[in-house]
């Protein structure tokens, strides 16, 4: 067995006096899984994705990412697993209004200390792929919501992260727009790469996820693998 890109051991977390946000939630994302968290609001999804990403700690419970105890990070190494190992995409883009797109997207590889041209040539190439190459000069309030939220993708994706994270990426889109979003995060999950995407749009779970998890206060109640990985994943696991 590959090592899991996310082992979550008995973690719980509660805010304050209130009822606990997490409770005793144990969960195993393998190489190359595309996982849909569903659940109501106010369940716990972002608390989950939140500790998974080194922003917050639980109280108990043990957050494992691609070997790192994630839970044990101080700030400073906190920062820096982020920037090394996971890409994150927001319902609201978080982008940087006075940077450009490629601005934007060759942030986090310049903070990780790679050199400017390469950084470059990375972002090109990500713009690329996700056709945004004439968008590349300009800035992001010049640019639709779903124009935004790819350009979000490609500064996820910069430094080449074990794990991408998305909180309700289509939450602020149309349609049209959330479809593409989903029809790109189908096709990086097709190349191998591990996703984890909070939702309570079920289309986009059912398009571009292979296993859904289920979350109410705080507690895994389901948890169904609803398609095989596809063949190229098992591939690539294999690889490993
Ligand atoms: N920073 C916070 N301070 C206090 N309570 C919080 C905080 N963040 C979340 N909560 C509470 O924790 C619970 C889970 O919230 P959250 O993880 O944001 O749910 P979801 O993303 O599923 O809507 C909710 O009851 C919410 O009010
Ligand atoms: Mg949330």
């Amino acid at each position: 067995m590959t090592m899991p890109v996310i082992e979550l051991c008995e973690v719980s977390r509660r805010y304050d006096d209130g009822p606990p946000a997490l409770h005793e939630v144990s969960l195993t994302v393998r190489p190359g899984e595309a996982v849909a968290v569903l659940g109501p609001s106010g369940s716990g999804k972002s608390t989950l994705l939140n500790l998974i990403a080194g922003l917050d700690r639980p109280d108990t419970g043990t957050v494992t990412v691609d070997g790192v105890r994630v839970d044990r990070l101080g700030e400073a190494g906190s920062a820096r697993y982020r920037r090394s190992k996971i890409g994150m995409v927001f319902q609201f883009f978080n982008l940087l209004d006075d940077l450009t797109v490629t601005g934007n997207v060759v942030l986090p590889a310049r903070l990780a200390g790679m050199a400017r041209g390469a950084a470059d040539r990375r972002a090109a190439e990500l713009l690329g792929l996700l056709g945004l190459d004439r968008r590349a000069r300009a800035y992001p309030g010049r640019l639709s919501g779903g124009e935004r939220q790819r350009v979000a993708v490609a500064r996820a994706l910069m430094n080449r992260p074990a794990l991408l994270l998305a909180d309700e990426p289509t939450g602020a889109l149309d349609t049209a727009a959330g479809q593409d979003v989903s029809r790109l995060l189908t096709e990086l999950n097709a190349e191998g790469q591990t996703i984890v995407v909070v939702t309570h749009d079920l289309a986009l779970a059912r398009s571009c996820t292979n296993r859904t998890v289920r979350i109410a206060d705080g507690r895994i109640t389901g948890d169904i693998r609803s398609q095989a990985v596809t063949s190229q994943t098992v591939t690539s696991q294999a690889a490993r």
